[in-house]
Formats: structure tokens, sequence, C-alpha cells
């Protein structure tokens, strides 16, 4: 015992997450208040899943991968996903604690993987706040100027978008960003509902999800009985392509045909919008804040992962049956698609404006409760670490408010530092894949338990498991194996730097250890192996890099 393997132990775990005067690993530092149910639950999960995927990358995933057929990608995202949702659901039914996949791994495959695997879901939740923070500053900015007509000045403009971003001022030229203010100020204001408290932050959430889905409802309603056959099956850019069967065929992309499109382009496509489904296990994370963790967290990740399956399909399908799907490579598609069924209703420019100015809120309403879910995940990681030892300052919840408060202000300069000032080119790829990552995990967690401890109770039994599990973990490898290079090289520098940090801390000072003489130094080994696989891996990044700009 007390190796890099070690495991916590899984009775001791699920007793302590069952007993409602233990906090997590019953180290002490106050207790969660049990505020939520299987309602609030699923809202959560339609809060965190519907947000930048669906109002921003959609069109670019019909526009350039996949055609109408994009259709097929959201629903191979959705059978993907829905392999590590019923994982997640076993696992969280069966271990309710609040740190998710890391609290699963550790009981599971030991205290390293644990730490990789939580490490790992910081590029999950507090980068996938980051992106999506940036995405709610354009679509404000996109509001406020292009729809309510509201002239802002040059500096003004300058500090929407951070410096590694471009922006076009009054006179049409293009510089670079400042800071994105905007992104920073949101990140501010979802910190401090979270850190006020869970039964506030799933209150503000309801809110939001019930307008976001009215929205997005209203959306499929008034497209549906205008959607045109002949946009998902026939000719729609006279450059003979038939899309909607995933036909590989020659496109024209700029001034160049190439082949595109086909079961290859949907596949990609898939690629592209699983952002839109991440989320779901989120839900995962608020297990000691549940009323009855063991019947209602399946229902939670389950129900919001059908029910934003099912309105995704439909969004896909009114979307490219009203609009050319070439025509969708945009920013704020679904806004294209609204001007289009307004068109095609024969409605006056005023309704136009409306319908525009309704679909931009609710766009604005829903990445806000994605910004919201993801943080609040992150802040209920970083406790769950904290609590073992294996990161410090963490573990304390605030004595009024039952948050965790220090992680919630720390987590929250975080995404909003980060928000401001990072590209985002380099970070939503990577929230992609290092979400993929903790489901390939949690997958592979699934049929090991079963094995190794067959007797612990499970109120939620994963269906075929021995396929299920299996087949969550290879179609991630395999959407993941489609990520670009510098997106693998991105993560593993992340790790390196991560591992760089548990050789340093985590290994001295965690909880589940024998407290060893071993214990006592870094684990230099540990080190040693990230420090040289870090020359390596910079050494192939500049290559990478290098070719690109060659
Ligand atoms: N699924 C979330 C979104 O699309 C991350 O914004």
């Amino acid at each position: 015992m007390g190796g890099l393997f070690v495991k916590k132990d899984l009775a001791r775990l699920i007793a302590d997450a069952n007993d409602p005067n233990a906090g997590e690993g019953g180290h002490g530092g106050g207790t969660f208040k049990r505020t939520l149910g299987a309602g609030g639950l699923t809202a959560l999960g339609i809060g965190a899943i519907i947000g930048a995927g669906i109002f921003s990358l959609t069109g670019n995933a019909a526009a350039y991968n996949a055609g109408p057929a994009v259709v097929f990608s959201f629903i191979i995202g959705g059978i993907l996903c829905a392999f590590a949702g019923l994982c997640y659901a076993e696992m969280a039914a069966m271990i309710p604690v609040s740190g998710s996949a890391y609290a699963y791994s550790y009981a599971t495959m030991g205290e390293f993987v644990a730490w990789i695997i939580g490490w790992d879901l910081i590029l999950e939740y507090a980068f996938g706040a980051v992106t999506v923070s940036a995405s709610w500053s354009s679509y404000l900015y996109s509001w406020l100027h292009k729809t309510m007509h509201i002239q802002f000045s040059d500096t003004v403009i300058r500090f929407t978008k951070g410096p590694w971003e471009m922006v076009v001022l009054n006179d049409g030229s293009s510089v670079h960003g400042v800071w994105n203010i905007p992104a920073t100020l949101i990140a501010l204001i979802v910190s401090a509902i979270l850190f006020r408290g869970m039964k506030e932050s799933a209150v503000v959430n309801n809110l939001i999800v019930v307008t976001k889905v009215t929205i997005v409802i209203i959306f499929i309603a008034l497209g549906w009985a205008v959607v045109s056959k002949q946009l998902w099956i026939g000719d729609p850019t006279a450059s003979g392509i038939s899309s909607f069967i995933p036909v590989r065929q020659d496109v024209l992309r700029g001034t160049e045909m190439v082949k595109g499109f086909g079961w290859q382009g949907v596949i990609t496509g898939a690629g592209v919008v699983f952002f839109a489904f991440i989320g779901f296990d989120a839900v995962s994370t608020t297990a000691q804040e549940c009323k009855n963790p063991k019947r209602d967290l399946p229902i939670g990740i389950l129900a919001s992962l059908v029910i934003c399956t099912i309105l995704y399909v439909l969004i896909a399908l009114v979307l490219t049956g009203v609009v050319p799907f070439n025509q969708l490579g945009v920013g704020d598609p679904v806004a294209v698609g609204i001007d289009r069924i307004v068109a095609l209703r024969g409605w006056s420019m005023q309704a136009q404006q409306t319908f525009t100015f309704f679909i931009k809120l609710g766009a604005l309403s829903g990445l806000t409760s994605v910004i919201l879910v993801m943080m609040m995940g992150q802040t209920r990681v970083f406790y769950a670490m904290s609590k073992d030892g294996l990161l410090p300052w963490f573990g304390q919840l605030h004595p009024k408010f039952g948050t965790p408060h220090i992680a919630t202000v720390l987590t929250g300069l975080f995404v909003a530092l980060c928000g401001g000032l990072m590209p985002m080119h380099l970070v939503g790829e990577l929230v992609s894949i290092g979400t993929l990552l903790a489901f390939v995990l949690v997958c592979i967690g699934i049929p090991l338990l079963r094995i190794t401890s067959p007797e612990i109770e499970r109120p939620f039994k994963t269906p075929l498991y021995w396929f299920v599990a299996p087949a969550g973990v290879i179609s991630c490898l395999f959407v993941m194996s489609f990520l670009p290079t510098d997106t693998w090289i991105r993560l593993i520098i992340w790790l390196e730097f991560g591992l760089g940090i548990y050789a340093f801390y985590g290994w001295r000072n965690s909880k589940t250890s024998d407290g060893s003489a071993a214990r006592q130094k870094p684990h230099m080994v540990i080190f040693m192996v990230a420090l040289l696989a870090f020359i390596p891996t910079l050494i192939w990044a500049i290559k990478v890099f290098g070719h690109h700009k060659g």
C-alpha cells in the first residue's frame, strides 16, 4: 500500500458519501447542503449541454464537413455520449461523491490515474467555461451592435476580444483586441452566483434552461413547416452535391475542388459537434448535493442527454432544411436560420428583428448556464482533489452558504483571466480531447469494478455493459484520433505539467497514502519522466507549429 496506484477504499468512499454529516472522504471542513432533485439535476444537465456547440459550431460542421448529413453527425455524437452517459450513470449512482470521474478512477485505477483524470478534467470544466465565455462575449456584442444597433467607439471594440483575436473597427480595418472584458465579467458574475449557494445557482439555471429550451422549441416549430426537402437531398449549390446521403464527392472549397463530405465528413462533423454534447457528466459532480443521488443522478444524466440529442437532431434538420448548408458557416447559424424562416413565411422585417432579438437573447442565456454548470463542476472536482490532499486550498466549505468558496473564487479568477486573454482557437479542441479522455477512463472503470467489486450495490446498472463500456472506449478513442495533432500535443504538454505538480505536491500530501518515508520526498521518477518527455514533445510541437506556419 501507499504506492502510485494506491486505491481509495470503495466501501469507505460510499459510506462517507452517504453520511450526511461527513464531507467527501470524511476529513471535515463542513458539509454540502442536499438541495437537488431529479428535475433540478436534469435542468443542470441541459443547462450545461445546450450552448456554444449548437448556437455556433453546427453551422461550421454542416458547411465544411457533413452538409445536410450533419444530422448523422449529431446522431453519432449522441450515441457515443449515450455509451459514456450510461457508464457515468452507473458510477454516479454507485459512488455518489462530488469528484465524478476523478473519484471513480481513484477507487478503480488508483491515485496516479485519478490525478491524471482530475488534472484532465480542468480541461473539460475550466477551459470549457473559458471557451464558452468568449462565445458569450461575441453573442453579446452581436446582440448589442447588430440587433439593438448600438454604436461603440474603437476603444470599446478593442476590449471585446483578447490580444490573440482580431476585431473590426468602425472604419472596417482589423486590429488585435486588448482584453475580452465581457468574457471576464461573465466569469466573475457567475462565480458570485456559485459562491452564494447551490440552491440559488440551481434557481438561476432553471430560469435560463426554461428560456433557452423554449426558444429552441419555437425555432424548431416555426421552421419545421417551411423546410425544403430539396435542400436536404437536392442540389442546393448547383455544384452537383447531393449530401443528405453521405456520399463522398467533389466539393468546391474556395477555388479548389476537393474530395469532401461523405461518411468521413460525417465522422469529422461528429468530432466538431461533440462539443455540443459536453456537460451531461457535470451533473455527476453534484452527487453530494442531491437529495437522493442513487435514483436521481442516473435520471439527471440520461434524461438531459436524451432531451438535448432530440433537440439537436431537430435543429440540424430545420437549419439544413431552410438554409442551403454552404451558407451556414457563420458564427450565428441559428440567427441566420430564423431570418430565413421569417422570410419563407413572408413575415415583416419587424417580425424578423423581433425573432432575431429573442434568438440571440436565448443564445446568450444558454451560454450563461453552460458557464455556470462548467464552473460549478470544476469547483467540485477541485474540492474533491483537495480533500484527498492532492491539491492545496480548495477543500473548505463556506460555513454559511455550504459552497466550496475558495475553489469558487480561484476558479472564477482563473476563468476570468483566461477568457479575457487566451487565444480561443487553442482551447476549444482541448476541451473536447480532455472530455473524451475522461469518458474513456470512466468506461474502462465499469467492467473493472464489475470484476473486482461485484458485491457493491449498483442502484443503476449499465445495460449490456460488456458491450456498452468497450464501445464507449473505442468510439471515444476513434473521435480523439480525428482531432488535430496540435491538440494532442497540447494535451500531452498539459498532462506533463500536471505530472510535475503531482510529483512535488500530490504525492507528498495525499491522504490516501500510508505516510511512508517515500511519501515525504518528491517523486523524482515521475518528475524526471515528465521532464524528459517534455523535451521530445517540445521538439514535436515546434515541428508541427513550424509546418503550419510554413
Ligand atoms: N455543450 C456545451 C456547449 O455547447 C459545452 O456550449
